[in-house]
């Protein structure tokens, strides 16, 4: 989720989400889009955000909710058509609201808060004034042939050029600040959006002359920054906007929005590295390629472009410099890996780039050659293994400890345990021990850390009549930094039983309540604070409150993992979970001292402190439940 589309959720009334989600019907919502099969109380169908044969894709009429046991993908109605339509919030809520005949309403009613979009307001129109500025710069100015020629020169038409609303900034010092900077105010904006720079001297003059340009849109087709080439041989070959608060390198993409602007569902993304690559790709008939802007492409990219696609191929030079960037490509890429997901990387002959070789040979060769792009663990043990001989003993064991911190930051799922088991088998070291090599960071010890009772292991499929798939693994929960990874623990599953059924809020007693503490601790407050608020939320409200957040991925997850069983059970499950957690100022206080003591050297404990770690060791034992 990116912060735009955050500012987004924090402008919208809570009242109007609210509304909407009230007059939606989230099985209506996404039967519309994926075929759903009445399955006793809820409907299921196989999964649309993974591929798999057997159903393990829920939802949940009563809670208004969705939720996939295979790849852990869930939310209320707003956040499938989101993910499923590749929206962003805005867009979905606006089909939504229009769906329903409610209209969104324009400014936010919250007391206090500052609307964060109107702030930017003028910089956002000075940009697209500027752009407008060399586009007809590009038809009107006397000098317009040699740019024209140009790019004719490189094979683009003028339907391309107008798509992707190339211009032209003439010779001369003080174009645009002349055309568009003619108050105070206005040029302080050509200032503030980067059109302009000041030299030590104090004067004033604009960025891009006799160049090229090309505008850098975001998401929402704004244009917000430039990239501006020399006709000739200048140097530098390319001058960039510098980062703005509307523009920041890495999070934008080049061309994205002319690719989402395609007509056609995307397959997938090819990731390049000129602004004139991604431009030729198009003219030849493969409109899906972005660049990064002079930056390495970095994990914000990446989970932006698996929002639209799930195959992301990188497109560098075969040298040396194209290789590096590559890899720190992957490395952005490794975080983003959920299962369903992939990346791809291809290396060009050198002296070619994406641009010279769809000139010369055409889309279907380079579309050939996406298709068959190593894949990344190809790319990741060919890199590592180079320069290491592989055969001796010493070579692999050096292979393992390059590439196993690599495979630790893949998201839980198939993938990595596959990436785990090609490593074995390279190696030859158990998967056990590749793992140990760089165990991820301890959890943060809280008092809702100690083990889970065994009895508890991941639920059932919502519904009991869908048998679970065969294929079924139990996925960790996505990942909220800062949290206790077991979902398995108290306060977890106390956090999934209210949003479920938030009616629950009256079994859990004010003293479980705190407004410090551990993350876990402290959502739980505001969840039933928010329930006391608002006695009539619904599951759908209560995560779209939370929408956006990764308290909310967190909440969702947890939900999705509670099995709906009737009322009773859910109020005896609550019930048994607070009477746990009753317990546990004693469970806490017996672990700090476990803690204080095992800090210590076992060489230097006094024999009255061993005894006491022994006992300590039981008593946690007992009071987690354990024994
Ligand atoms: P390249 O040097 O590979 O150029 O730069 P190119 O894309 O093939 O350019 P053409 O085909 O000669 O027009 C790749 C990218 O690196 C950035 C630009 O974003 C460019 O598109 N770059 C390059 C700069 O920012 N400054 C430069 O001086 C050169
Ligand atoms: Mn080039």
């Amino acid at each position: 989720m990116s912060d735009s589309d955050d500012q987004t959720v924090a402008r919208l009334p809570q009242a109007f989400l609210d509304d909407l989600l009230d007059r939606l019907d989230i099985v209506e919502v996404i039967d519309r889009r994926v075929k759903l099969k009445k399955a006793g109380k809820n409907y299921s169908a196989c999964c649309p955000f993974h591929d798999e044969k057997t159903p393990s894709f829920s939802v949940n009429p009563e809670r208004q909710f969705y939720y996939c046991f295979g790849c852990g993908a869930g939310g209320n109605a707003l956040g499938f058509v989101m993910d499923y339509e590749r929206l962003d919030f805005r867009e979905a809520v606006e089909g939504l609201a229009q769906s329903v005949g409610l209209e969104v309403p324009k400014d936010d009613a919250r007391s206090g808060r500052e609307p964060p979009k109107d702030q930017n307001k003028p910089l956002y129109e000075s940009l697209e004034h500027a752009s407008k500025f060399y586009e007809h710069a590009l038809r009107q100015h006397a000098e317009r042939h040699k740019v024209v020629n140009y790019l004719k020169g490189r094979g683009l038409t003028g339907e391309i050029a107008r798509d992707f609303r190339i211009g032209f900034a003439p010779a001369g010092w003080d174009n645009l600040m002349q055309a568009n900077g003619k108050d105070e105010a206005a040029q302080e904006l050509l200032k503030k959006s980067g059109m302009l720079v000041t030299n030590d001297k104090g004067r004033t003059y604009d960025r891009f002359r006799e160049r090229v340009v090309f505008p850098i849109q975001d998401q929402r087709g704004r244009v917000i920054a430039f990239g501006g080439r020399v006709l000739g041989d200048d140097k530098p070959k390319y001058l960039n906007s510098p980062e703005t608060p509307v523009f920041q390198k890495s999070r934008e993409l080049y061309g994205l929005w002319q690719a989402r602007k395609y007509p056609r569902r995307l397959e997938r993304i090819v990731v390049v590295e000129g602004y004139m690559d991604v431009i030729a790709l198009a003219q030849h008939g493969i409109p899906y390629a972005v660049a990064t802007l002079g930056t390495s492409t970095s994990e914000t990219h990446l989970e932006r472009l698996f929002r639209i696609v799930p195959e992301v191929v990188f497109c560098f030079d075969g040298d040396d410099a194209g290789r590096k960037a590559a890899f720190r490509g992957l490395e952005a890429t490794l975080p983003a890996m959920q299962d369903g997901r992939q990346a791809k990387f291809l290396f060009l002959p050198e002296g070619e780039d994406p641009d010279t070789l769809v000139r010369a040979k055409g889309k279907a060769y380079l579309e050939n050659l996406f298709d068959h792009a190593d894949p990344l663990e190809t790319f990741l043990f060919k890199h590592l293994e180079e320069g290491l001989d592989i055969e001796s003993m010493d070579g692999r064991a050096r292979f393992s400890k390059l590439a196993a911190p690599h495979l630790h930051r893949l998201p839980e799922g198939v993938f990595k345990t596959l990436m785990y088991q090609a490593l074995a088998d390279k190696t030859g070291i158990d998967v056990e021990s590749l793992k140990r090599l760089q165990p991820p960071p301890a959890p943060r010890p809280d008092i809702t850390e100690t083990a889970p009772p065994p009895t508890m292991e991941a639920p059932p499929p919502i519904d009991p009549e869908e048998p679970p798939p065969e294929d079924f693994i139990p996925v960790d929960e996505p990942a909220l930094e800062g949290l206790s990874p077991s979902s398995l623990n108290p306060v977890h599953r106390l956090l999934g039983l209210l949003v479920l059924k938030p009616t629950l809020v009256r079994h859990v007693p004010e003293a479980l309540l705190v407004s410090e503490g551990s993350r876990d601790a402290v959502l739980l407050a505001e969840v039933v604070a928010h329930i006391q608020k608002y006695p009539e939320v619904t599951t759908a409200a209560l995560l779209g409150f939370w929408f956006g957040t990764p308290e909310g991925d967190f909440l969702n997850a947890l939900a999705g993992r509670e099995s709906i069983e009737d009322d009773a059970g859910l109020e005896a499950l609550c019930t048994a979970l607070v009477e746990k957690l009753n317990r546990h100022p004693a469970l806490d206080a017996a672990r700090r001292q476990f803690d204080a003591l095992k800090r210590k050297p076992y060489g230097e404990l006094t024999q009255d402190e061993k005894q006491q770690l022994l006992s300590l060791t039981q008593e946690i034992r007992s009071l987690s439940g354990k024994n």
